[in-house]
Protein backbone atom coordinates (compact mmCIF):
# COMPACT_ATOMS: atom_id res chain seq x y z
CA UNK A 1 0.00 0.00 0.00
CA UNK A 2 1.55 3.48 -0.73
CA UNK A 3 2.34 6.13 2.18
CA UNK A 4 -0.05 7.31 4.59
CA UNK A 5 -0.84 11.06 3.50
CA UNK A 6 -2.76 12.99 5.98
CA UNK A 7 -4.96 16.27 4.53
CA UNK A 8 -6.21 18.81 6.53
CA UNK A 9 -8.95 20.45 5.18
CA UNK A 10 -9.31 24.19 5.30
CA UNK A 11 -13.06 24.18 4.51
CA UNK A 12 -13.12 24.11 8.37
CA UNK A 13 -10.08 27.03 9.28
CA UNK A 14 -10.55 30.12 9.96
CA UNK A 15 -10.12 31.45 6.54
CA UNK A 16 -9.45 34.90 7.58
CA UNK A 17 -6.19 33.58 8.64
CA UNK A 18 -5.82 30.91 6.50
CA UNK A 19 -1.87 31.37 6.23
CA UNK A 20 -1.47 30.99 10.08
CA UNK A 21 -3.78 27.98 10.26
CA UNK A 22 -1.76 26.24 7.87
CA UNK A 23 1.76 27.23 9.47
CA UNK A 24 0.47 25.20 12.50
CA UNK A 25 -0.27 21.88 10.87
CA UNK A 26 2.28 22.10 8.54
CA UNK A 27 4.88 20.38 10.06
CA UNK A 28 2.37 16.59 10.41
CA UNK A 29 0.70 17.22 7.29
CA UNK A 30 1.35 16.02 3.49
CA UNK A 31 -1.34 17.41 1.50
CA UNK A 32 -3.84 20.50 2.21
CA UNK A 33 -7.23 19.95 1.14
CA UNK A 34 -9.05 22.28 -0.41
CA UNK A 35 -12.60 22.73 -0.74
CA UNK A 36 -14.20 24.15 -4.25
CA UNK A 37 -18.29 24.39 -3.86
CA UNK A 38 -19.79 25.77 -6.97
CA UNK A 39 -23.62 25.98 -5.71
CA UNK A 40 -24.84 23.82 -8.08
CA UNK A 41 -22.98 20.34 -7.76
CA UNK A 42 -23.35 21.13 -4.05
CA UNK A 43 -25.75 23.67 -2.59
CA UNK A 44 -23.12 25.84 -0.94
CA UNK A 45 -20.28 27.79 -2.31
CA UNK A 46 -16.96 28.33 -1.20
CA UNK A 47 -13.23 29.65 -1.90
CA UNK A 48 -12.24 30.30 -5.47
CA UNK A 49 -8.62 29.73 -7.56
CA UNK A 50 -8.06 33.53 -6.41
CA UNK A 51 -8.06 33.17 -2.70
CA UNK A 52 -6.06 29.71 -3.22
CA UNK A 53 -3.22 31.84 -4.81
CA UNK A 54 -2.85 33.69 -1.76
CA UNK A 55 -2.08 30.40 0.25
CA UNK A 56 1.22 30.48 1.32
CA UNK A 57 2.68 27.20 2.36
CA UNK A 58 5.32 24.28 1.13
CA UNK A 59 2.90 21.42 1.41
CA UNK A 60 1.47 20.74 -1.75
CA UNK A 61 -2.26 21.67 -2.19
CA UNK A 62 -4.68 19.01 -3.26
CA UNK A 63 -7.98 21.20 -4.33
CA UNK A 64 -11.42 18.65 -4.29
CA UNK A 65 -13.80 20.67 -7.06
CA UNK A 66 -17.25 19.75 -6.41
CA UNK A 67 -18.14 21.66 -9.19
CA UNK A 68 -20.62 20.74 -12.41
CA UNK A 69 -18.46 20.52 -15.48
CA UNK A 70 -15.54 22.61 -14.69
CA UNK A 71 -14.23 24.47 -17.83
CA UNK A 72 -10.58 23.82 -19.16
CA UNK A 73 -9.98 27.21 -17.83
CA UNK A 74 -11.63 27.22 -14.42
CA UNK A 75 -9.42 24.01 -13.91
CA UNK A 76 -6.41 25.76 -15.41
CA UNK A 77 -6.87 29.07 -12.56
CA UNK A 78 -6.10 26.56 -10.14
CA UNK A 79 -3.45 24.88 -11.53
CA UNK A 80 -1.75 28.43 -11.99
CA UNK A 81 -2.57 29.54 -8.63
CA UNK A 82 -0.20 27.07 -7.08
CA UNK A 83 -2.25 23.59 -6.66
CA UNK A 84 -0.52 20.43 -7.88
CA UNK A 85 -3.03 18.09 -7.76
CA UNK A 86 -6.62 18.33 -8.57
CA UNK A 87 -9.84 16.39 -7.98
CA UNK A 88 -12.74 16.42 -10.30
CA UNK A 89 -16.21 14.20 -9.49
CA UNK A 90 -16.88 11.55 -11.92
CA UNK A 91 -20.89 12.81 -11.33
CA UNK A 92 -20.30 16.29 -12.45
CA UNK A 93 -18.47 15.24 -16.08
CA UNK A 94 -19.89 14.11 -18.70
CA UNK A 95 -16.47 12.82 -20.10
CA UNK A 96 -14.08 12.29 -17.33
CA UNK A 97 -11.17 11.04 -19.09
CA UNK A 98 -11.04 14.52 -21.47
CA UNK A 99 -10.87 16.01 -18.01
CA UNK A 100 -8.15 14.22 -16.55
CA UNK A 101 -6.01 14.52 -19.47
CA UNK A 102 -6.06 18.17 -18.93
CA UNK A 103 -4.94 18.38 -16.15
CA UNK A 104 -2.33 15.80 -16.44
CA UNK A 105 -1.14 18.08 -20.17
CA UNK A 106 -0.82 20.84 -17.42
CA UNK A 107 1.65 18.90 -15.45
CA UNK A 108 -1.00 18.14 -12.25
CA UNK A 109 -1.98 15.08 -10.91
CA UNK A 110 -5.55 13.89 -11.78
CA UNK A 111 -7.79 12.20 -9.30
CA UNK A 112 -11.21 11.32 -9.72
CA UNK A 113 -13.90 11.27 -6.87
CA UNK A 114 -17.11 9.01 -6.53
CA UNK A 115 -20.02 10.29 -4.10
CA UNK A 116 -21.35 7.76 -1.63
CA UNK A 117 -24.02 6.44 -3.36
CA UNK A 118 -21.75 6.14 -6.96
CA UNK A 119 -20.42 2.24 -7.54
CA UNK A 120 -16.59 2.18 -8.45
CA UNK A 121 -17.74 0.39 -12.14
CA UNK A 122 -18.79 4.09 -13.10
CA UNK A 123 -14.69 4.31 -12.93
CA UNK A 124 -13.39 2.03 -13.63
CA UNK A 125 -12.13 3.02 -16.87
CA UNK A 126 -10.00 5.75 -15.75
CA UNK A 127 -8.16 4.39 -12.91
CA UNK A 128 -5.55 3.72 -14.95
CA UNK A 129 -5.29 7.78 -15.96
CA UNK A 130 -5.60 8.98 -12.29
CA UNK A 131 -2.95 8.85 -9.09
CA UNK A 132 -5.48 8.73 -7.21
CA UNK A 133 -9.14 7.74 -6.11
CA UNK A 134 -11.52 10.32 -3.63
CA UNK A 135 -14.10 8.07 -2.41
CA UNK A 136 -16.88 10.44 -0.66
CA UNK A 137 -17.25 9.07 3.18
CA UNK A 138 -20.38 11.59 3.21
CA UNK A 139 -22.17 13.34 0.91
CA UNK A 140 -20.01 16.40 -0.36
CA UNK A 141 -21.36 19.92 0.59
CA UNK A 142 -20.38 20.32 4.69
CA UNK A 143 -17.93 19.32 6.94
CA UNK A 144 -19.18 18.29 10.25
CA UNK A 145 -20.89 15.03 8.62
CA UNK A 146 -21.44 11.77 10.18
CA UNK A 147 -19.19 8.74 7.93
CA UNK A 148 -20.83 6.36 6.07
CA UNK A 149 -19.82 3.10 6.64
CA UNK A 150 -21.28 1.25 3.14
CA UNK A 151 -18.52 3.50 1.81
CA UNK A 152 -15.37 1.31 2.82
CA UNK A 153 -16.98 -1.67 0.45
CA UNK A 154 -15.75 0.41 -2.10
CA UNK A 155 -12.62 1.28 -0.80
CA UNK A 156 -12.13 -2.65 -0.34
CA UNK A 157 -12.87 -3.61 -3.51
CA UNK A 158 -10.74 -0.28 -5.08
CA UNK A 159 -7.57 -1.73 -2.90
CA UNK A 160 -8.30 -4.73 -4.79
CA UNK A 161 -7.96 -3.42 -8.04
CA UNK A 162 -5.03 -1.03 -7.79
CA UNK A 163 -2.56 -1.70 -4.89
CA UNK A 164 -0.05 1.37 -5.64
CA UNK A 165 -3.01 3.86 -6.24
CA UNK A 166 -3.74 6.53 -3.77
CA UNK A 167 -7.09 6.22 -2.46
CA UNK A 168 -8.07 9.02 -0.19
CA UNK A 169 -11.50 9.47 2.07
CA UNK A 170 -12.96 12.66 2.85
CA UNK A 171 -15.83 13.30 5.30
CA UNK A 172 -16.28 12.80 8.85
CA UNK A 173 -12.54 10.83 9.60
CA UNK A 174 -11.25 10.91 12.96
CA UNK A 175 -9.42 8.89 14.67
CA UNK A 176 -11.72 6.05 15.05
CA UNK A 177 -13.40 6.20 11.04
CA UNK A 178 -9.48 6.94 9.78
CA UNK A 179 -8.76 3.36 11.18
CA UNK A 180 -11.63 1.53 9.76
CA UNK A 181 -10.92 3.13 6.45
CA UNK A 182 -7.22 2.53 6.51
CA UNK A 183 -7.97 -1.05 7.23
CA UNK A 184 -10.24 -1.04 4.20
CA UNK A 185 -7.28 -0.25 2.61
CA UNK A 186 -7.55 4.20 2.22
CA UNK A 187 -4.28 5.75 2.54
CA UNK A 188 -4.93 9.31 2.32
CA UNK A 189 -6.76 10.72 4.77
CA UNK A 190 -8.59 14.49 4.76
CA UNK A 191 -9.78 15.74 8.32
CA UNK A 192 -11.67 19.25 8.19
CA UNK A 193 -13.70 19.36 12.13
CA UNK A 194 -11.35 16.50 13.53
CA UNK A 195 -8.20 19.11 13.10
CA UNK A 196 -9.01 22.46 12.28
CA UNK A 197 -12.29 22.40 14.40
CA UNK A 198 -9.62 21.12 17.69
CA UNK A 199 -8.04 23.11 19.54
CA UNK A 200 -5.08 21.31 19.27
CA UNK A 201 -4.65 20.56 15.28
CA UNK A 202 -0.92 18.98 15.94
CA UNK A 203 -2.21 16.50 18.45
CA UNK A 204 -5.32 16.09 17.16
CA UNK A 205 -3.24 14.60 13.95
CA UNK A 206 -0.90 12.37 16.07
CA UNK A 207 -4.24 10.85 17.89
CA UNK A 208 -5.43 10.11 14.08
CA UNK A 209 -1.99 9.10 13.11
CA UNK A 210 -1.74 6.70 16.23
CA UNK A 211 -4.18 4.34 14.70
CA UNK A 212 -2.72 4.32 11.32
CA UNK A 213 -0.09 1.46 12.02
C1 LIG B 1 -17.10 17.90 2.30
C2 LIG B 1 -15.68 18.22 1.96
C3 LIG B 1 -14.73 17.78 2.99
C4 LIG B 1 -14.91 18.44 4.34
C5 LIG B 1 -14.69 17.36 5.37
O1 LIG B 1 -17.88 17.94 1.20
O2 LIG B 1 -15.30 17.59 0.75
O3 LIG B 1 -13.39 17.91 2.56
O4 LIG B 1 -14.00 19.48 4.57
O5 LIG B 1 -15.01 17.83 6.63
P1 LIG B 1 -15.09 16.86 7.88
O6 LIG B 1 -13.75 16.24 8.03
O7 LIG B 1 -15.47 17.75 8.99
O8 LIG B 1 -16.16 15.83 7.57
ZN1 LIG C 1 -13.16 17.58 0.23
Amino acid sequence: MPRIKIAPSILSANLKKVNEEIKEVEKYSDLIHVDIMDGIFVPPTTIDAKFVKKIKTKVPLDVHLMVHEPSHSYIKEFIDAGAPSITIHEEACKNPAEQINFIRRNNAKAAISIKPNTPIEKIKNYLGMVDMVLVMTVEPGWAGQKFIDSTMLKVRELRKLKRNIDIEVDGGINPYTARIAFEAGANVFVAGSAIFGKKERVAAIKEILKGLK
